[in-house]
């Protein structure tokens, strides 16, 4: 099955996809983006991400060349192309094309887009069961006051370098802590961990991303009373955590059970981890219902 891409409108493979020498994107990083996955071939949450692409091009200042409807015609149009089962999709939006001058004004086209369409790869049943390792580099999260983590850019430097370090200790994932020493997030997923059987997730003030995956737990934990609360984590609450997770849309939760080469809790996915994912499951099936009818 071919991964293909759409590039301003044509559709074609995706190793075939080019982009001007001259994209701002390719230049500066002055790009948006979103990653969405299909379930069971009808994309997962795709008004969320839509609106969060529209955000983080609205904090740039730019608009997107697209609407919701008109990204949905696209997604629809790839996914016949591909025919895998489920796709991981990628939205890439830049500012556009001009001289190598990082001044805005100067852009001469734009915004252009690219949707990257790809069979969808999850972690192993294995990672899964057993978990994976973190560690915390010495790199901090972007500054929110800087460069806010809430914007989805095509700048991944901060979290490149994170991850970087991570693997270079022999961990999976980074968990990075902003200038405060507070928890903030992973590199490409948020955090969250299991303190007297309360789940705590750092809030968005501690400059993170705002996870789709994320507000859809927060949300649906909410709703069945679950004991879940947004609250400010120092390291050591981290270190002492009984369980550790990460949510990402490709992830959807993932269990962290070494941090810095130590086990979490006993060094298995938790009772609370695990009825979370349980639950999450009966969730996202509720929701991917929903959505099979309007798609
Ligand atoms: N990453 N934090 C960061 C920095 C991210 O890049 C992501 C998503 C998340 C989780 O957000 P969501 O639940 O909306 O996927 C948190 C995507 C999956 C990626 O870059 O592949």
């Amino acid at each position: 099955m071919p991964d293909l891409a759409i590039v301003n409108g044509d559709l074609l493979p995706l190793e075939e996809a080019r982009v001007p020498a001259l994209d701002r994107g390719f230049l500066f990083g002055d790009s948006v983006y979103e990653v969405i996955r299909t379930r069971r071939g009808v994309p997962f949450l795709m008004e969320a991400h839509f609106r969060r692409l529209q955000a983080s091009a609205a904090r740039l200042g730019f608009s997107l060349p697209f609407d919701l409807p008109g990204l949905a015609r696209e997604i629809r149009r790839g996914l016949e192309g591909a025919g895998y089962p489920d796709a991981y999709i990628r939205i890439v939006v830049s500012r556009g094309f001009g001289p190598p001058n990082i001044d805005p004004r100067l852009v001469e086209g734009g915004p252009s887009w690219v949707l990257m369409f790809r069979e969808l790869h999850v972690p192993t049943r294995e990672e899964y069961e057993k978990g994976i390792a973190a560690a915390v580099p010495q790199v901090r999260r972007n500054d929110r006051e800087a460069l806010d983590p809430a914007i989805k850019s095509g700048n991944y430097l901060n979290n490149i370098l994170a991850l970087k370090e991570a693997i270079e200790r022999g961990a999976q994932e980074a968990i990075l802590l902003n200038r405060e020493g507070h928890v903030t997030e992973a590199t490409t997923a948020n955090i969250f961990l299991v303190e007297k059987g309360t789940y705590l997730t750092p809030p968005l003030g501690e400059g993170i991303l705002s996870g789709i995956t994320r507000a859809m737990i927060l949300e649906r934990a909410a709703a069945e009373g679950l004991p879940l609360r947004e609250e400010t984590l120092p390291l050591d609450r981290l270190r002492r955590a009984e369980e550790l997770f990460l949510t990402s849309t490709t992830r959807d939760i993932l269990p962290i059970t070494t941090l810095d080469g130590k086990p979490v809790g006993d060094g298995r996915p938790g009772p609370a981890t695990k009825a979370l994912m349980e639950r999450f499951r009966a969730w996202a099936e509720e929701i991917h219902q929903r959505e099979k009818e309007s798609w």
